[in-house]
């Protein structure tokens, strides 16, 4: 048996959707969907692994939804949906809490910068969080996974998920049927473009987040043009004009990410902006990149805003999506069992 490819990929319903989200990963979404069979879901028991406010999470899940349709994603063609009606994320990741070892959750990164000094105090979800990002990924066996760079020591993590699965249950995963002893593919991280990591327009070591206290650190995807305009005019720049090649961002992080943005926001490399802007101050450059980031952005935001004012329409939408990504998952899910040695 093999397995034909498919692309998952999930975002946190946490609130201020940003640019870095949307370039670092959503308009990845809308290409593949021309390509592949996607499913694209809003992972909200993700995001209960810190405190979100009940009466909040319902709106941030509709908001995340509202994004990628406005953002392009077909929800017909494509698979939108909500994580948690899905019942096979957190069955899955059971299973895979115990494939998986604690040394290895221990070199999560991304669980020491967000539990910081207070490691005693975080919920017990946040330190198991890739687990069930990696069954996420593997309840669909799928093949391709798009995001930003910050996702990619989880991304690997999961493949080794797969492979230790692959390993420790090599004898009932055969007489499953998987004659080549693959039952879980490896998937693919896919981390490419200018824009794998957007950063701070405030301080250029630091990723543009959702948590970042500074409303002028990012650009939303509900931002309207005055306020995506001021904060591109604000942002931190050095003094000296833009180089003309590439070479020349190596240690000058602000300019290299505002380059970045463009080049993304416009669907070329870096290479390209430096041609046509080497040379050009930021006095120059910064509106040009506010005129580009206003033409990609505010029609989104608007469309966002047309969306979320009939929030029974897309909570259809994700009911929908539930229900066909359920019909891929429950094959996949009822195998898993047999192979464990469940009954049932
Ligand atoms: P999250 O908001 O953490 O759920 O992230 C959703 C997607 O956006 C993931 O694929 C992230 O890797 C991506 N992402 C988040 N922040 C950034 C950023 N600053 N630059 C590029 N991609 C990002
Ligand atoms: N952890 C990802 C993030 O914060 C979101 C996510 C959850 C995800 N499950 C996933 C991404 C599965 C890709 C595939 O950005």
């Amino acid at each position: 048996m093999t397995h034909q490819e498919r692309v998952f990929s999930g975002v946190q319903p946490t609130g201020n959707l940003h640019l870095g989200n949307y370039l670092g990963a959503i308009t990845k979404f809308v290409a593949l969907q021309e390509s592949h069979e996607c499913l694209y879901c809003v992972v909200d028991l993700h995001a209960i692994t810190v405190w979100q406010d009940p009466k909040e999470l319902a709106g941030n899940i509709r908001e995340v939804t509202a994004a990628f349709i406005a953002s392009g994603i077909d929800p017909k063609k494509q698979i939108i949906f909500n994580q948690s009606q899905v019942s096979g994320h957190a069955e899955l990741a059971w299973v895979l809490n115990c494939v998986a070892r604690m040394g290895w959750l221990n070199r999560m990164t991304q669980f020491k910068e967000k539990a910081g000094k207070h490691k005693e105090n975080a919920s017990v979800g946040l330190f198991t969080y890739p687990n069930l990002m990696a069954a996420d990924i593997l309840l669909y066996h799928a093949t391709h996974v798009p995001v930003g760079e910050d996702q990619k020591q989880h991304l690997e993590l999961a493949r080794d998920i797969a492979q230790k699965f692959n390993v420790d249950f090599a004898e009932t995963i055969k007489e499953a049927g998987f004659e080549e002893g693959i039952f879980f593919p490896q998937p693919e991280p896919l981390i490419q473009g200018p824009a794998t990591r957007v950063m701070s327009l405030r301080d250029g070591s630091k990723k543009m987040s959702k948590s970042d206290p500074s409303e002028m650190s990012r650009i939303t995807m509900t931002d309207d043009a005055d306020t995506i305009a001021k904060k591109i005019r604000k942002a931190k720049t050095d003094p000296d004009a833009l180089p003309s090649e590439t070479d020349g961002l190596t240690d000058r992080p602000e300019a290299n990410n505002l380059v970045g943005i463009y080049a993304a926001l416009k669907g070329v490399s870096k290479e390209e902006v430096l041609k046509d802007h080497g040379g050009a101050q930021f006095s120059a450059f910064k509106p040009a990149l506010a005129e580009l980031a206003v033409e990609k952005v505010s029609p989104i935001a608007d469309e966002m805003k047309k969306l979320l004012n009939e929030p029974a329409e897309l909570d259809a939408i994700l009911k929908d999506g539930a229900n066909r990504a359920q019909t891929i998952a429950d094959p996949i899910m009822k195998k898993t069992k047999e192979i464990v040695g469940f009954i049932g």
